[in-house]
């Protein structure tokens, strides 16, 4: 396994599974999350799933890499999403590395299936609050919340739980749903906080540049998103 397989984001993912009960890694690439769960003796089994056959031959590779062929505890499975699962095989899901629309996405194909699951440990790419609202929207309780960084970028990694309801202070912090009260423990926090100000400062410059009516209105809402934003940095 190379760097990648051991960076901070994919021992973090695997910290947040259910251990000692099988897994699965849903758009597994390369296989890094899989074959760290595996040679950590975390879970006993993981499924490898991708929608395209080329990561899947990766995750293959990678995993002949280790010594460890595709076998019963390590099952390679073609299909999008949580299809190539069967109901209630795995304790944990990972879908990570994609964007936040698609795992909503992912999500909400089949309800009842994604209800068969005990834990999802996410980690979206882009649009990591919309995919908190619709976890809250639709009944999830987010359990832990986690920042890890790899090659430079800050990566929120999301532990959700179906059926369980949203849990106190879920939709809260300085930002709700974008900067929230689980993420505040995380020694990246203040670091996450700076950079996501950064980036509302440069949303804002450019809606201030525009001249379209709705961007009047968009930069009402950034200007809104970055006070409290500001503000929470102020109390640190
Ligand atoms: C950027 S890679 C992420 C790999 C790995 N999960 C990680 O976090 O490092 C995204 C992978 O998701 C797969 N993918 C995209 N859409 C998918 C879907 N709907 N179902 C399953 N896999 C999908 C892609 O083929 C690709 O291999």
């Amino acid at each position: 396994m190379n760097s990648a397989a051991a960076s901070e984001r994919i021992r973090t993912l695997a910290d947040c599974v259910v251990k000692g009960l099988p897994a699965a890694d849903v758009g597994t690439d390369h296989g890094y999350a899989a074959i760290t769960l595996l040679r950590s003796g975390l879970v006993p089994k993981v499924i490898l799933t991708d929608i395209n056959e080329g990561p899947l031959l990766r995750a293959k590779r990678s995993l002949q890499a280790c010594g460890m062929d595709a076998s019963e505890d390590a099952e390679l499975r073609l299909g999008p999403g949580l299809c190539p699962l069967a109901a209630g095989e795995a304790a944990s899901v990972i879908i990570a590395g994609m964007g936040g629309e698609l795992i909503r996405d992912i999500l909400a194909e089949d309800p009842g299936k994604t209800a068969s699951f005990s834990r999802f440990v996410l980690q979206p790419r882009t649009r990591s609050g919309a995919l908190r609202r619709w976890l809250f929207d639709s009944g999830f309780a987010v359990t832990d919340e986690r920042l890890a960084m790899e090659n430079g970028r800050i990566c929120e990694i999301i532990v959700a739980e179906p059926g369980k309801g949203p849990v106190p202070g879920q939709d809260g912090g300085a930002v709700p749903f974008e900067i929230t009260f689980m993420m505040e423990k995380d020694p990246l926090f203040a670091d996450h906080l700076e950079r996501y100000i950064g980036r509302l400062r440069k949303i804002a410059g450019s809606l201030c540049r525009s001249a379209s009516p709705e961007a009047a209105g968009e930069l009402e809402n950034v200007r809104e998103r970055l006070r409290a934003a500001e503000d929470r940095r102020a109390r640190l």
